[in-house]
């Protein structure tokens, strides 16, 4: 039997340690102390959570192992009702731990990941199940995107990546290079930040920057902070202003914003609007320590705009 979805979404969860309140940035032989922490599990827990409570039939294609911080984004997880038939449990630790050092604008990351299953979810969700969209929470370029481009053709499904990555460009002739053109090409719709929309295209104007990733997928939407978010496609550049805000912790802010687009794109609203629901979404989202903290549903985003649309 077919799974049907309307978002099937790849990746894996991770657990992140979120360090606020800090005074400075973290230095060598200094202990920068903090007035607040959070442990929240984030990546594609934060994307996948997003989605359910707006409403989108999600279907998390995720790995656990058997440790305890599986276990803990897996309770996470349970706590929020997601449908768990693409999940896969490995009998290994599987550990994903990043610790954030966040202020109101930004953060800095320092990461631990176990290694990867050999086959991941991704690739039996692809098998067993249907969905309108397949969403990867970050720019994949590995090995097995060439399959699951396949899979995703053939199934006539619309492929949607988003940008968080922190290497990686689109220029010269390396291999990697190489590869991250393909991915980007080979996707219906791409979603980076500015930053990493500078990055990938080595272009330091946004306004260039976009129009050289609109080379290579048809619809480019940019997040850019409490600047809001740009969109490109058919040589339409459109720029929506964020919300007002009083926010204080950005994690998450780019894979909720995500989240609200989708939401309207699958309702079939023209880009402008989803970016609006976008903005909506992840401005919202950074009133709380943590990418999931703070409940966003449809509801909520209908009564903003009402207020202050
Ligand atoms: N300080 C802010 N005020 C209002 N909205 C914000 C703020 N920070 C982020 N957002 C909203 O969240 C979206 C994603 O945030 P951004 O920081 O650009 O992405 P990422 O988390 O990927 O770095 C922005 O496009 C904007 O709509
Ligand atoms: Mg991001």
């Amino acid at each position: 039997m077919t799974l049907n979805f309307d978002v099937i979404v790849v990746g894996s969860y991770s657990i992140d340690l979120i360090f606020s309140g800090l005074g400075e940035f973290p230095q060598l032989g200094k202990d920068v102390v903090g007035t607040d922490f959070k442990m929240s599990p984030g990546e594609a827990f934060i994307s996948a959570v997003s989605m359910h409570r707006l409403g989108i039939t999600v279907g998390w294609a995720a790995d656990f192992g058997n440790d305890e911080f599986s276990r803990f984004a897996l309770n996470s997880t349970r706590d929020e009702g997601l449908n768990e038939s693409l999940f896969i449990f490995h009998d290994r630790p599987y550990r994903r731990i990043s610790a954030a050092a966040s202020y109101p604008n930004d953060r800095a990351f320092i990461t631990y990941y176990d290694p990867d299953p050999q086959i991941p979810a991704a690739i039996s969700a692809l098998i067993k199940s249907q969905a309108r969209v397949l969403y990867i929470p970050g720019l994949y370029s590995g090995d097995l995107l060439g399959v699951g481009v396949k899979l995703i053709r053939a199934k006539k499904m619309t492929l949607v990546m988003d940008g968080n990555s922190s290497s990686g460009d689109i220029l010269g002739n390396s291999k990697q290079s190489k590869s991250i053109r393909k991915a980007i090409n080979s996707a219906d719709i791409f979603i980076p930040n500015a930053q990493e929309a500078r990055r990938i295209t080595g272009e330091s104007n946004l306004d260039v920057a976009i129009r050289q990733l609109g080379e290579l997928c048809p619809v480019i939407v940019i997040k850019d902070g409490s600047n809001g978010s740009y969109s490109y496609k058919n040589n339409e550049l459109i720029h929506v202003p964020a919300i007002s805000v009083n926010s204080i912790d950005t994690t998450g802010a780019g894979d909720n914003f995500s989240a609200g687009f989708l939401r309207a794109w699958l309702d079939g609203f023209p880009l402008e609007i989803c970016q609006e629901w976008g903005n909506i979404v992840g401005g919202l989202s950074t009133t709380a320590l943590g990418g999931t903290t703070r409940k966003i549903t449809c509801e909520q985003v209908r009564k903003y705009l009402k207020f202050n649309g």
